[in-house]
């Protein structure tokens, strides 16, 4: 390990044999977490080239078993995030994709960085299962159409220790450990089609367009060979995904739009949500085409279908589906503050990292791997970028664990909201690019690694 490390801090290229070694000494123990912070960092400093990421990806997919379903007899499908805040589209999507015939063995993370974690969004409900053997998620899918649950010792193990160590080492923001770490779970799940939501600017983890685009690209060209058809899209991040950023508020949003509102600050988050799930129906061999998937996916949501799906699969994995019943008396934060609007203007910008870190400081994230998350903590936003917001408005309502944690996120909130005297009449689009194979090998015959 001492080699491999001084090869790579010294901008060497690790052949396949040492980044084996690396992803296999990750998950089971054998390289001390020193050692593998000190290459997540060299890696992370010094990049890590196209060969090295795909050979880590396929590394850290055979650092565990694969799931091999024998008795689905369909086609299996998911979706993933590069990562955002309030991202929270797998509640949607998954249950959707299942309703209309697809598949669904969603392998999922905890909170990372800035942003939230759909395993923690999950364990907001008393007793849903995000650790299950692979006959349980079977069992499961089988079942419901769909199974959401993490890395295990079973599945991407080294995954599941590199994605905490990362966490805690400032070594996220990297396209080849992204890329691997994205892959390697969606590639041992044995995926036949896979959609990619690649998010871009102020709250993705690589904010620039090109940066972005390169990520997509790579996972494409190194999903593919590999068995997988996949597409990704790149998607706005430059203010959170509908109204709420936290752990169950989170749920609560998603909850809503499956019972078919349609609340206007939920409007990007449902038009996402659909345009994913379509291209998931589409892979999944149940509609010709991703339009109409769409259509397919927009049915379910209205008529229940996707609700039934996302229901009954928390029931299987053992959660307390009553919950739902009356959402907000289930909701009990320590403390809540409303916020409003400090000055009056347009919402111009909003520096969507930021947002992310006042909503981890609410006690919804958690600064030390292994610590709890508060369930009910978080943000819920009330003026999206581009609106006129007078002083004394309500501009955020703040749910914190105690009244000590609420001075902080306040701070962040008013520094990362910028405000101007004009409206702006740029229009970012929720969906900027779609690569598939064929884009994204063009794309990469033209960059540089
Ligand atoms: N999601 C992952 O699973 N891994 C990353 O590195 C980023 C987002």
């Amino acid at each position: 390990m001492i080699d491999i490390l001084r090869k790579k801090r010294d901008g060497g290229a690790l052949d396949e044999r040492e980044i084996q070694f690396v992803a296999r000494g990750a998950a089971d123990g054998s390289i001390p977490v020193d050692q593998l912070a000190a290459w997540l960092m060299a890696a992370w400093i010094r990049g890590l080239s196209r060969d090295e990421t795909r050979a880590l990806t396929l590394a850290m997919r055979d650092s565990g078993v694969r799931f091999t379903p024998k008795n689905l007899g369909k086609r299996t499908v998911d979706k993933h995030s590069s990562g955002g805040v309030g991202d929270k589209t797998s509640f949607l999507v998954a249950p959707l994709a299942a309703a209309c015939g697809a598949a669904v063995p969603m392998i999922s993370g905890r909170a990372l960085g800035h942003t939230g974690g759909t395993l923690d969004k999950l364990e907001a409900i008393p007793g849903y299962r995000t650790a299950l053997t692979l006959a349980e998620f079977e069992a499961v899918i089988a079942k419901c159409g769909v199974s959401i649950i993490g890395q295990t010792d079973q599945l991407a193990p080294a995954d599941r220790k590199l994605y905490a160590l990362r966490d805690r080492t400032a070594t996220v923001e990297n396209p080849g450990l992204i890329c691997a770490s994205i892959l390697s779970k969606k590639l041992a799940a044995g995926l036949n089609g896979l959609v990619l939501d690649v998010k871009t600017g102020s709250g993705a983890f690589l904010r620039k367009m090109e940066d972005t685009e390169f990520l997509a690209a790579l996972m494409v060209v190194t999903a593919e060979p590999a068995g997988t058809e996949t597409v990704a899209l790149l998607t706005d991040m430059s203010q959170p995904l509908g109204r709420a950023a936290g752990n169950w508020i989170e749920l609560v949003e998603c909850v809503e739009l499956l019972r078919g509102a349609r609340p206007a600050w939920s409007e990007d988050l449902r038009e996402l949500s659909l345009i994913l799930a379509g291209w998931m129906i589409h892979l999944g061999g149940k509609a010709a085409t991703p339009k109409a998937g769409y259509a397919l996916a927009e049915a379910a949501l209205t008529d229940g279908a996707g609700l039934a799906a996302f229901m009954k699969m928390v029931d299987a994995q053992g959660g307390d589906v009553s919950v739902f019943d009356d959402m907000e008396a289930f909701h009990k934060p320590g403390v809540t503050l409303k916020v409003d609007a400090w000055q009056s203007g347009y919402v111009a910008k909003m520096d969507t990292t930021a947002l992310g870190w006042a909503v981890q400081r609410t006690g919804a994230g958690r600064e030390k791997a292994g610590e709890p998350v508060d369930p009910h903590a978080g943000i819920l936003f009330h003026a999206r970028r581009g609106a006129r917001v007078e002083r004394g408005q309500l501009f955020a309502t703040i749910y914190a664990t105690h009244v000590d944690m609420l001075a902080e996120p306040v701070a962040i909130l008013k520094a990362a909201i910028h405000f101007s005297k004009t409206p702006s009449h740029a229009v970012v689009p929720l969906v900027s690019r779609i690569i598939t194979r064929e884009i994204a090998e063009n794309y990469l015959r033209n960059a540089v690694d």
